[in-house]
This record gives C-alpha cells, structure tokens and sequence, in this order.
C-alpha cells in the first residue's frame, strides 16, 4: 500500500488568493506549505545581484553558477536566499515582474523542478504556484486551479501593497498584472494553465475561508469515496 501522504497542488495567477488559501488549507491538514512563487523571486534577486538580467546574451549560461550555488530556504514566514533574510524584498512589483521574466528560461525552471520536487518527495504539503499540477507534480492527488476576474486580483493586490508602504496606483498594478498573466500563460515552458483533472475555484466572489472550505470538502470528498470502495 502507497503510505506517502498526499500533494495538494494549488495553481493559479497573481491575486486569485493562493497563498493564503494555501497556507490555511497546509495549517488544517497539518502539512507543509510551498510558496513556488517565492522561489522564482529568489532567484530573480540572486541573479539581479550577480549583474546578470533576463534579456542579456547567453543568460542562461551566465546563471548556470548562480543557479547552481543558490539555496532558498523558508523560516516561518521569512523566505532566506543563500542564508540572508530577503523577505522584505521578494515580495516587490518589480521582483514579481523580474521573476516572471527569468521563470520562462528553461535554466531556471529545470532548477525549480528539482528543488521543488525534493521538497514534496515525502508528501504531505500544500504547493502553489503556476505548475504543480501540470510540471512538477502531475501524478499529485489533490489539484486546485484557483481564479478570480482580473480587476477583483489587481484591487486585492493593490491593498496588499498598500498595506506593505509601496507607492503604486491601483491601475498601475492592474497593467502589471495583465502583462505579467499575459507572459505567464503565454510562455512556451510549463505555461499557467489548469491541469485536465484540477478542480477550476473562482474566488471572486468567496472569502478566503470559503475557498479553504471548498478544498477541505472535495478533499474529504475523495478520501471518503476511497474507503467507501475498499469497503465495498
Ligand atoms: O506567485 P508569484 O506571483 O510570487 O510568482 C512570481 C512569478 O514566478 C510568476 O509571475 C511566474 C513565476 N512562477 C512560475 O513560473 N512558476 C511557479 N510555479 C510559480 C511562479
């Protein structure tokens, strides 16, 4: 018998509230939660700090080392990048913006790939980000595809910005928003796109416990239905 416990793979674009509902739904099931999105930030700071950018000439080979020495690790809420605190500055637009440009090199994502699979080779965690259900873990057993209409993502991410003392307008984050899906979705490697067997959730019009409550049910759903059958 498989007596790994489970991958929650939680997918989705910029505001549509993954993290929250990630981190929620990771406390109640007593998992670990994976922020991905972080990870490519990570990297585009590294890289960043080693002069490199994601237009130059052979960029790929350029990053080769820095991908090759980088450690990311997660403390709390506190993301560390080669043992240096960089919570402070992941989170800004333009790291989002950055890091959505480096996250389409190949370099970059076969890198991601390997860390974020050592990190859910035990189970038992709640990853978010744009392809867990589709790259990293195709096999994982519970998928989510969470979503929100657009203006409803850029007022909550404008809040959450506001909230953090950064000096945007909430057009401005809307813009960068609609570039930022754009590219995501767009991009040839691992695109943002909902897994065939992910369950789409439109969290426009639902509280962050809503969509946890959502999650928890077609989770329990399974598990049910699962010894149901070996009952029966
Ligand atoms: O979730 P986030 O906004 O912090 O992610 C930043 C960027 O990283 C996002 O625009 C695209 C990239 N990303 C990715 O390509 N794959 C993931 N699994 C997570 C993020």
């Amino acid at each position: 018998m498989n007596s790994k416990r489970p991958i929650v793979a939680i997918d989705g674009p910029v505001g549509a509230g993954k993290s929250v509902a990630a981190r929620a739904l990771a406390r109640e099931l007593g998992f670990s939660y994976l922020n991905t999105g972080a990870m490519y930030r990570a990297v585009a700071l590294a890289a960043r700090a080693a002069g490199v950018g994601p237009d130059d000439a052979n960029v790929e080979a350029l990053l080769g080392p820095v991908l090759a020495a980088i450690k990311i690790g997660f403390d709390g809420d506190k993301i560390m990048l080669n043992d240096r605190d960089v919570s402070a500055s992941v989170g800004k637009p333009e790291i989002g913006d950055l890091a959505s440009r480096f996250s389409a090199l190949g370099a970059v994502r076969a890198r991601m790939r390997e860390l974020q699979r050592a990190a859910g080779a035990d189970g038992g965690v709640v990853m978010e980000g744009r392809d867990i259900g589709t790259a990293i873990f195709p096999d994982a057993e519970f998928k989510f595809f969470l979503d929100a209409d657009v203006k409803t993502r850029a007022h909550r991410r404008f809040e959450e910005l506001k909230r953090k003392g950064a000096s945007i307008t909430e057009h401005e984050v809307l813009e960068q928003l609609i570039e930022r899906d754009r590219r995501d979705r767009g991009r040839e490697l691992a695109p943002l796109r909902r897994a065939d067997d992910a369950m789409e959730i439109d969290s426009t019009n639902l509280s962050i416990d809503a969509v946890v409550t959502a999650m928890k049910a077609q989770i329990n759903a399974r598990i049910n239905a699962a010894k149901d059958l070996k009952r029966a």
